[in-house]
Parts: C-alpha cells; sequence; structure tokens
C-alpha cells in the first residue's frame, strides 16, 4: 500500500506516519509552514518539501496512492482572523489541488482533517454531527467547507471521502513554544520547570481532549473502513482547564501555582464530542485520556532533561 500524508511533517501528521512504518510505502508533502522536519526523525518515509499550492506537484505525487490523508492547513484560529484571504488559499484552493489530483490518480480513500470548531458557542452539547453548525473564525468556516467539497466529490463518485472532526488533540511532539500551543503542552512544561500555569477565567471551560495516538487511529480506521461523511473524534468526555491543570500537577509532582488571567476573546465555553458515529462504525480508541496525559508529562520531562 501507498499513501500521502499532506502536513506529514506536522503534530498530528507525524504521529500517523508512524502509525503506517512497516504498514505502507508512505510520501509526506510539507512546506514546513508549521510543522518541523524534526518530527519525522527515525521514520521511515519519502519526505518532499513543497507545497499543496503546488498543483502540479500534488498531482504527480497522488500518481499510484492508494490512500491521501490531507492533514496540511493553516492551523491557527487567530492567524486566520488576521488573514482569511491567505486561509482560504491553504485551506481552501489547497484542499481542492489535493482532492483534484485524488480523483485524476483515482485514489481510492480521501481522508479529511476537519475540526470541532465548525461548531459554535451555542451547539448543544455533547455536540453530534448533525447539529446545525455555527464557525466563528475564517479557520473553522474553511474546514466546513472543506467537509462540503470532501461530500460533493464522494456524492459525484469522484473520490470516496470521509471527514473526522478532530476535538483538542494532544500528545508527544506538541511545541509549548510554538504559536500554535494548545494547553496540555503549556500546562505540563510550566508544571515541570515549577513555574505557574495561567488558567483563564475561573477554568470550568470543558474540552473534550483526544490523544495524538487515538487520532491517528482514527485516522487509519476510517481510511479502511470505506465509510464517507463526516465524524467527530473525540473520547466523549468532558474534562474542565482547572481539572486538567491539576492532573498535570499532580503526573509532573510539580507543586506549581494556579494563576487566573482574563477569559481570552472567542474562547468556547463548552466542546465536548458525541463519538457515537465513529464508535458505532467499529473505531475503537486504544489509549485514552490518563495513559495520554501520563505519556505526554513524560515525555517532556525527557526532552527537558535532556536539553539541561
Ligand atoms: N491539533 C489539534 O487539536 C487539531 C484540532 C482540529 C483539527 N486539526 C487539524 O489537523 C491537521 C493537523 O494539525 P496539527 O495540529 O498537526 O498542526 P501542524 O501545524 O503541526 O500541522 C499542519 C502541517 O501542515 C503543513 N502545511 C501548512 N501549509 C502547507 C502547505 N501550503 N503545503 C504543505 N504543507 C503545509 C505545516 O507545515 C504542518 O506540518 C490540520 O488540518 C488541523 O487543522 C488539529
Amino acid at each position: 500500500m501507498k499513501i500521502l500524508v499532506t502536513g506529514g511533517s506536522g503534530f498530528i501528521g507525524s504521529h500517523l506516519v508512524e502509525r503506517y512504518q512497516g504498514r505502507a510505502e508512505v510520501i509526506v508533502l510539507d512546506n514546513l509552514r508549521s510543522g518541523r522536519r524534526g518530527n519525522l526523525d527515525g521514520l521511515e518515509c519519502r519526505f518532499v518539501e513543497g507545497s499543496i499550492l503546488d498543483a502540479k506537484l500534488v498531482r504527480e505525487l497522488a500518481e499510484g496512492v492508494d490512500q491521501i490523508f490531507h492533514l496540511a492547513a493553516m492551523v491557527s484560529v487567530p492567524e486566520s482572523m488576521e488573514d482569511p484571504l491567505e486561509t482560504v488559499s491553504i485551506n481552501i484552493t489547497g484542499l481542492l489541488n489535493v482532492l483534484e489530483a485524488a480523483r485524476a490518480a483515482r485514489v481510492g480513500r480521501f481522508v479529511f482533517a476537519s475540526s470541532a470548531a465548525v461548531y459554535g458557542e451555542n451547539t448543544p452539547q455533547p455536540a453530534v454531527e448533525t447539529a446545525v453548525p455555527d464557525p466563528r473564525s475564517p479557520y473553522a468556516i474553511t474546514k466546513l467547507d472543506g467537509e462540503y467539497y470532501c461530500s460533493l466529490f464522494a456524492r459525484e463518485g469522484w473520490v470516496s471521502t470521509a471527514c473526522l472532526r478532530f476535538f483538542n488533540v494532544f500528545g508527544p511532539r506538541q511545541d509549548p513554544a510554538s504559536p500554535y500551543a494548545a494547553a496540555v503542552p503549556i500546562f505540563a512544561a510550566r508544571a515541570l520547570a515549577g513555574k505557574p500555569l495561567t488558567v483563564y477565567g475561573d477554568g470550568g471551560q470543558t474540552r473534550d481532549f483526544i490523544s495524538v495516538k487515538d487520532i491517528a487511529g482514527a485516522l487509519d480506521f476510517i481510511a479502511g473502513s470505506g465509510e464517507t461523511g463526516v465524524f467527530n473524534a473525540g473520547y466523549g468526555s468532558s474534562i474542565t482547564v482547572l481539572e486538567l491543570a491539576n492532573r498535570i500537577l499532580a503526573l509532573a509532582g510539580s507543586g506549581s501555582a494556579i494563576e487566573h488571567a482574563p477569559v481570552r476573546a472567542g474562547d468556547i465555553r463548552h466542546s465536548t464530542s458525541d463519538p457515537g458515529k465513529l464508535f458505532r462504525s467499529g473505531w475503537v480508541p486504544e489509549h485514552g485520556l490518563e495513559e495520554a496525559l501520563g505519556e505526554t508529562v513524560a515525555a517532556m520531562r525527557e526532552a527537558a532533561g535532556r536539553a539541561g
């Protein structure tokens, strides 16, 4: 089997590449906009440094490929607010280049990395795929648009597609210093360094954190299943940000304080998935929150030890 992973040197992409080691010939297309070449260290794959906006290159790479995982994107909500045109260029024109290449090369399966961001502030929780979407940023709008394009290609019989709406993904290789960093790596890094953890607002906002390894498993599962449509990818369990901070402090054995800062503009209060549709199609998570939190803290402790 041969697979193409766009955005494969990113955080999630590199875990997907790892999952396919020894099972498939892997091609990674990434322009390193937010990914890192080092994420692929020790992994076997053909790395092509280039953009999904290069239609000719994408067409060449899609030849003879069985499955495409489209993860390349402009991934930052704040950046998308600053630059909607760039967001549309990468997330829509880029996606269409890859979809068209898949159609031309008769690629068997196409899986698109969508996001829980397509839901909005007022979505009933836990969110089901049939809820009325309410995207609040150019990033979220392009993810929803992307789903519509994937559905169109499947409905017309051009390419068999599936979309996973990732909830809050975390795990090893997520960089706490990156401008795109999320709560788990920041909390873990600060807890290990004995620095205070900043929680925005009262910390009562809930999130459905899911291990990057279970996301890689879900991508693998849905590609092999032949199912089309849109699926939530989360555990369906919610944890408050304050609870998360305390669990990470305990795992790190840290006495760091928790400080509260004003609520950030645009932050959604509650975000939890109803993953029933993906479960009913046969997906079983292999890791879970506790195990993955422990592993993430351990990986960061080791990295900090190497650096210092
Ligand atoms: N991390 C999360 O919690 C989360 C949640 C929902 C959805 N997603 C989606 O999952 C996917 C992967 O996200 P991630 O967290 O691994 O982020 P990431 O930034 O680590 O990965 C995105 C990758 O896309 C690459 N890229 C950007 N523009 C490109 C272009 N024009 N051509 C080729 N490559 C390009 C980047 O260099 C990077 O390696 C994205 O589509 C993102 O929107 C992530």
